[in-house]
């Protein structure tokens, strides 16, 4: 069955990669301190890359770094890329001089040479893609044999999910886009995100050639409770479903 979404789709959402560029020094900002980002998504990220010295790892949508910096400090040698060259300066700013960091779309070929990385991040950026194929297929090649692929995004339940709340219809089968408006920071931008099934992703995932080691849906880090006490007063649970974590294996 092709599940594809029509070819109006694309139309309505066309694809874009540099959207960030517009919010990018608010959404940086906010990215640094809040509950998703600062004490859910980042030190999940680090929990699953576990023990990083010495390892060479590309940041894939490395957008101002804060990832990049805290793998840094853990003694992994790090390289990054973002389409966004507005976010692309924060994570300069922030890295320095010495830090390879380029400018560069996640689904076109990447200016790598082949198994150049130990490890890929890729936190919060496969989503923005329709077609997940030809990025896996480049961040495969220049992973080494055995090289990780750790990635984070939105998920596929808790889209439904809230969909189904607000009233919407939800096809969780379908690839489906979804735009959302984001003002941050005195900008405003368009992000159009590709949502998709959880088979979809391990599809996706196995046919580039990765085994999955661990599929993750981490609590936030302990100081959140204490940062963030309303977040959680009607929760039912100590965590709550925001993104899916993956570790993949370059086969
Ligand atoms: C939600 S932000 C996450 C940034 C960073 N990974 C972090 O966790 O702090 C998503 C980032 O992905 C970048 N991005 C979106 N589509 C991209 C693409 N096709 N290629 C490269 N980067 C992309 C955006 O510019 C943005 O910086």
């Amino acid at each position: 069955m092709n599940r594809m979404p029509p070819e109006l789709d694309d139309r309505a959402h066309p694809a874009s990669p540099a959207a960030y560029d517009a919010i990018a020094a608010g959404y940086a900002a906010e990215n640094e301190s809040n509950l998703i980002n600062a004490h859910y998504e980042r030190p999940a990220m680090l929990d699953l890359a576990g023990d990083v010295a010495g390892r060479r790892i590309l940041d894939a949508g490395c957008g101002a770094g804060p990832l990049s910096a805290a793998l840094r400090e853990r003694g992994a040698q790090v390289s990054g890329f973002d389409a966004s060259a507005a976010m692309l300066e924060l994570a300069r700013r922030r890295l320095g001089p010495d830090v390879d960091l380029r400018v560069a779309d996640l689904g076109e070929p990447l200016p790598y040479p082949d198994a150049a990385f130990d490890d890929v991040v890729a936190s919060l950026v496969l989503h923005y893609l329709r077609d997940w194929g030809p990025a896996l297929a480049e961040l495969r090649r220049v992973l080494v044999p055995g090289g990780r692929l750790i990635a984070s995004v939105d998920h596929p339940f808790a889209l439904t999910l809230l969909r189904r709340l607000a009233g919407e219809k939800a096809d969780y089968f379908g690839v489906t886009a979804r735009t959302e408006e984001w003002a941050m920071g005195g900008g405003t931008t368009q992000l159009t995100f590709w949502d998709r099934p959880l088979h979809a992703m391990t599809d996706a995932f196995t046919a580039a050639g990765f085994g999955i080691d661990v599929i993750s849906e981490p609590p936030p880090a302990a100081a959140a409770y204490d940062l963030f006490p309303d977040e959680f007063r009607d929760l039912t649970s100590t965590s709550f479903l925001s993104f899916l974590f993956f570790v993949l294996r370059a086969g």
